[in-house]
């Protein structure tokens, strides 16, 4: 219901939320959006009084607001936050944005009065990425049934959505979150104003939820953990520490151009050795714990290049393309179904002329490290009918940190055609 429009009760709430902040509001703002990073939609921004506590790890907040004069407030807001903060008109229940698009959605004291809790929270599922989060800072119903739960139900039924601009006293919006697929990591109960007699909007919670993960692929099924947990103990077996031979050589040859992706990236040897060669670069992963080292790396080698959590069978949702395009390691992780998503979603990505470089273990030769791939699957997943041809492929070594000079790899460049 974009342009929903509650004129007393903007002007009422401008004030209010002031005075809210002074008396404490203020530093649970702070603490909810507190360690957030990436790409933040907050649902139902009103006048935008949270903009002032995203931490500089956020690069860009989509703030959603229907009620024009609170949006417009906001967009006033925007303008002297610490972080790029776009504001929209729209409204929870159908937000304008694409699947999958952020690392965190906030709500703060939104979910009290959208038209369906429900679907504003299976939108906030949608536009987050899997394993996402949820920060929330609402109040809720009375923890414990009793003279408050009834007064809640009672005015919910009659007078308070009308006072103030649809807010309902009583939703038990915990049991919502869970409902919706998010598992609630932690959750803060306290009383605002926490001294007083109490109200039916007395009871508060502040806290984080995760959005259920994406299912595990067939490696991850068939080593039963998950990509993640590689990263845990020590160096990956693949993650020698200093980027691939292969990878150098291509580099070096000037065979990367433009914008550069690395899909499976780990923690980020190869893009930072491209990178460091001056091309933009942006290596994504599904591993988190990975995508800090190479984060951690970048920062302390003062290179400029981009990591962020994506799956690499969705690289479509990814909404951007490359001329270069890197895959070290990963193809030979997937299996059959897998591949033919993968590739499909390599094509979307890849511009027309640009280049695949395909580094990946090879079924020939002795000591073949795991997932060995033959040329024949090579030239199943490349077709022409799916946009790809093979221009070289030739015989190489993948270094490992269990082979002494890397085991039988394919080179394969790959034109997208
Ligand atoms: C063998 S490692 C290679 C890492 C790096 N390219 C290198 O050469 O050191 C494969 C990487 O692919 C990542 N990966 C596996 N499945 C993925 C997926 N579906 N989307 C994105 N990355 C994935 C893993 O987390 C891991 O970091």
């Amino acid at each position: 219901m974009a342009g929903t429009s509650h004129p007393l009760f903007a002007r009422v709430y401008e004030r209010l939320s002031v005075a809210m902040d002074r008396a404490g509001v203020a530093e649970h703002r702070r603490a909810l959006v507190a360690g957030l990073r990436g790409r933040v939609v907050e649902v139902g921004c009103g006048n935008g009084r949270m903009f002032a506590h995203y931490p500089p790890e956020v690069t860009e907040v989509v703030a959603v607001e229907p009620e024009p004069r609170l949006r417009a407030a906001a967009e006033v807001a925007a303008g002297s936050a610490p972080v790029p903060v776009r504001v929209i008109d729209g409204v929870a229940e159908a937000l304008p944005l694409g699947d999958e698009e952020f690392d965190a959605a906030v709500v703060s004291l939104v979910l009290c009065s959208v038209h369906d809790q429900a679907a504003a929270l299976a939108e906030a599922a949608r536009v987050l990425r899997p394993g996402g989060s949820l920060r929330f800072f609402e109040h809720v119903v009375a923890e414990r049934p009793g003279a408050l739960r009834r007064v809640q139900r009672l005015v919910d039924a009659t007078i308070w959505p009308r006072l103030f601009g649809g807010c309902h006293s009583g939703r038990d919006t915990l049991a919502a979150i869970a409902a919706a697929g998010f598992t609630v990591d932690d959750v803060h109960r306290f009383r605002f104003p926490p001294s007083g007699p109490g109200s039916p909007s007395s009871h508060h919670v502040r806290g984080s939820a995760t959005l259920a993960g994406r299912a595990p692929t067939s490696h991850e099924r068939m080593t039963g953990q998950p990509w993640d947990a590689s990263y845990a103990d020590g160096p990956a077996p693949w993650d020698v520490g200093r980027p691939q031979r292969e990878v150098v050589r291509l580099a070096d040859e000037g065979r990367f151009a433009g914008t550069v992706l690395d899909a499976g990236c780990g923690t980020g040897e190869n893009a930072l050795y491209v990178a460091a060669r001056g091309l933009p670069v942006l290596g994504v992963d599904v591993a988190e714990s990975a995508l800090a080292m190479a984060r951690r790396k970048a920062e302390e080698r003062g290179i400029a290049a981009e990591f962020a959590v994506a799956d690499a069978l969705h690289l479509e949702r990814l909404g951007r393309t490359f001329g270069t395009v890197l895959d070290c390691g990963l193809f030979h992780t997937f299996d059959g179904d897998e591949r033919l998503r993968y590739v499909a979603g390599l094509a979307a990505v890849t511009e027309a002329g640009g280049t695949l470089h395909l580094v990946c273990f090879s079924d020939e030769g002795p000591a073949t490290g795991p997932h060995p791939v033959s040329r024949e699957d090579l030239r199943a997943a490349f077709t022409a009918g799916r946009g790809w041809r093979i221009t070289s492929l030739e015989p190489g070594r993948v270094e490992t940190r269990f082979h002494d000079d890397g085991a039988p790899a394919w080179i394969a460049t790959i034109a997208r055609v």
